[in-house]
């Protein structure tokens, strides 16, 4: 296993996201197997754990997600950029605007202290203005990870009352859940909490070339490197979990934060389908086809597989069938152990506890065929 100093992990835990896999997992991999100079693709990238790995060990990397919360919280683990730097952005923000539109509704009255709310609104409209340097896409990073979260005893963490840290909860279930505790929403210093974040995830530096990009891995254009000649070499990736249709609506409060409306949007469109295993399988074989249209002929692809018990379909069978006819040609299949991170996310707020199951890393080489067709011009946007 790879030794990780506590500074080199502190920024890939910048904000929790569902379902994430640990950073040992790709790190090992690229760590023992990768090559200089070699090129990387997550076209599921969820938080970023992927291109966080690749940038440890120095090699560029593409991290693709339809998600834009996903794609905002790997950018701010892709940024180079100093706790001053920071910190000064932040000041000048909170000092230089007001805040135009403030959400009034009682879920907000009860999730944020009105002055918390307030720099909330100032930041999120500053960083909605421009979040085109390093230094603001971490502060929006930052800011993610700090929107809610348990209160603590000490020094508060978190920026809103009592909630889960991984998902958000819903706006009438959760002020219900204040009212019936009487929690008030307590004001918090976001600059302190801003700065000891800051100092935590920033102290350390990793330049090196990294690309996020909001966009559909269906859609062959999604998966095109910034340089049009350029071949991946390893795509280190976690599909989501067949049932698992809420990445979106759970993430809606940090949503907002970056643009989204003020109540839960509960529209996936951009999601694999999960409609029926069928439906899921062939969505992903068009992804796992579009990797291989974008890898380099002795590609790998390592796609660690997991799935929740409520839905009675076993992973790796998905997992299987889906690499038929993609390009890709399954050499070893292994067991990962259970998605204990799942586990603990879904418990943290009265939620139902779904069991995980086993989960497995699927290791596959790029077949030689004609899925080397490269296709035509990217029309995606790329995140800072
Ligand atoms: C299991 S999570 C990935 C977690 C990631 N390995 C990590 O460590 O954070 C799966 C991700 O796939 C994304 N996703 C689902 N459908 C997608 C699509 N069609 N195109 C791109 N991303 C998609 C979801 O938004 C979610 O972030």
């Amino acid at each position: 296993m790879i030794e990780l100093n506590a500074n080199q992990a502190a920024l890939n835990a910048i904000c929790p996201y569902f379902t994430m896999f640990p950073l040992e997992f790709p790190l090992n991999i690229l760590k023992r197997r990768a090559r200089e100079g070699d090129m990387v693709l997550d076209p599921f990238c969820g938080r970023g754990t992927t291109n966080f790995a690749a940038r440890l060990v120095g090699l560029s990397s593409l991290g693709v997600d339809s998600s834009p919360v996903a794609a905002a919280i790997t950018a701010s683990k892709l940024a180079t950029t100093t706790v001053d730097d920071i910190l000064d952005v932040t000041q000048h923000i909170l000092t230089e605007r007001e805040a135009h539109r403030i959400p009034a509704s009682e879920f907000w009255q009860w999730a944020f202290h009105p002055d918390v709310l307030d720099s909330l609104c100032r930041l999120r409209e500053g960083l909605l203005e421009d979040c085109t340097t390093d230094s603001r896409v971490a502060l929006r990073g930052i800011v993610l990870g700090a929107l809610h979260g348990p209160r603590q005893k000490t020094f508060p963490s978190y920026f809103s009352n009592q909630c889960p840290r991984t998902y958000a909860p819903k706006p009438a279930y959760a002020t219900r859940y204040w009212q019936n505790r009487r929690f008030t929403p307590e004001p918090v210093d976001v600059l302190a909490v801003i700065e000891r974040r800051a100092r935590r995830y920033y102290g350390d530096s990793h330049p090196i070339s990294a690309t996020v990009r909001v966009a559909d891995s269906r859609a062959a254009e999604a998966l095109q490197p910034q340089l049009r000649e350029t071949l991946f070499d390893w795509v280190i990736t976690s599909p989501p979990y067949y049932g698992m249709r809420t990445y979106i609506p759970d993430q809606w409060l940090r949503n907002w934060f970056i643009g989204g409306p003020e109540t839960v949007d509960y529209c996936s469109s951009n999601q694999i389908a999960h409609s029926s295993p069928q439906d899921f399988v062939s969505d992903l074989r068009k992804v796992w086809q579009n990797t291989a249209r974008v890898c380099a002929k002795d590609a790998r692809m390592v796609i660690r597989f997991g799935g929740i018990t409520n839905r009675r379909v076993n992973p790796l069978e998905l997992a299987k069938s889906s690499l038929n006819d993609s390009g890709w040609c399954i050499t070893t299949i292994r067991k990962a152990g259970s998605a204990v991170e799942g586990r603990r996310q879904a418990d943290a707020f009265l939620r139902a506890k779904t069991e995980p199951m086993t989960e497995y890393d699927v290791w596959t080489v790029r077949r030689n065929t004609s899925h080397s067709a490269r296709n035509g011009h990217s029309k995606t946007t790329d995140n800072q």
